[in-house]
């Protein structure tokens, strides 16, 4: 099957809304391919799969680790790699640079990064040299140390304003897509009506052209998440009763039972 194209993502804009969820490992891509458009190797893998206290820790190799392994793993869904903290904020060069070395450790399709009008030379600088970028705007986790936390945005109408503005200065950056994260529900009505390319909405709005959410907070992985998670099932649950099983079965020797086991023959 052809994979998704950016392209196509882009004229998916206010039509059928796109499907994006996260995938780190090969299985979670396999398991989720055949229902996304997109498939977003997020640096939230920094909390997520190695306990660090923010995305801010992780690194591009990292990216590239995880990234490859959701290639390998889809066959369908577009494949998008996060740009770490510290890897493309100090230079479109430098950006670019990163951007590259990515796509060719991964064999993804385009990069996601974080920032609005900041950003913008950079999306262009990207864009323009055959690097397809996401852009995220809003609550933008890699800035928690200068938010100083992870709080809905845009509560004031000054806020509101610039993170309005962001996303119009790299949609005409030329940005295939942005994310929206974590804003009042009319900024991102505002937002997906006045840029030309997708929305993709993460506590943002059904408005948006499209939904992304982490798997792992979907699935009920984690005991806290964010208000704007809607938990579709409770793995932590149903991990911690089968391990429970197997726990009592092993005590009781009950396992390994006569089908698991070689029996030499006579
Ligand atoms: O890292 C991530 O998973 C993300 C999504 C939540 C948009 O950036
Ligand atoms: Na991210």
């Amino acid at each position: 099957m052809k994979r998704v194209t950016v392209p196509a993502v882009r004229q998916r804009k206010g039509k059928e809304p796109l499907v994006m969820l996260t995938a780190y490992t090969v299985r979670m891509a396999q398991i989720l391919d055949p229902h996304c458009d997109m498939l977003l190797v997020g640096d939230s893998l920094g909390q997520v799969i190695y306990g660090l206290p923010s995305t801010v820790p992780v690194t591009l190799d990292m990216m590239a680790a995880h990234g490859a392994a959701v290639v390998r793993g889809s066959y369908h869904a577009m494949v998008i790699v996060d740009m770490p903290f510290g890897s493309y904020e100090a230079s479109p060069e430098k950006a670019f640079e990163s951007a590259a070395w990515l796509l060719k450790q991964t064999g993804a399709a385009a990069v996601k990064l974080e920032g609005g009008a900041a950003m913008a030379p950079t999306v262009s600088f990207l864009s323009e040299r055959g690097i397809p970028v996401m852009a995220h705007v809003g609550l933008t986790p890699q800035a928690v140390n200068a938010l100083g936390g992870y709080g809905a945005r845009g509560r004031s109408e000054a806020e509101a304003k610039k993170i309005v503005g962001d996303a119009q200065a790299v949609a005409a950056a030329g940005a295939f897509s942005i994310v929206i994260e974590g804003v009042m529900e009319p900024i991102a009505v505002e937002i997906t009506s006045s840029v030309a390319i997708p929305t993709i909405g993460i506590g943002a709005s059904a408005e948006c052209d499209g939904q992304v959410l982490v798997t792992e907070d979907m699935l009920g992985m984690f005991e806290r998440v964010p208000k704007f998670v809607k938990r579709y099932g409770d793995m932590a649950g149903y991990i911690g009763e089968r391990a429970a099983s197997y726990a009592d079965e092993v005590r009781q020797r009950a396992f390994p039972g006569a089908d698991q086991i070689y029996v030499p023959k006579s």
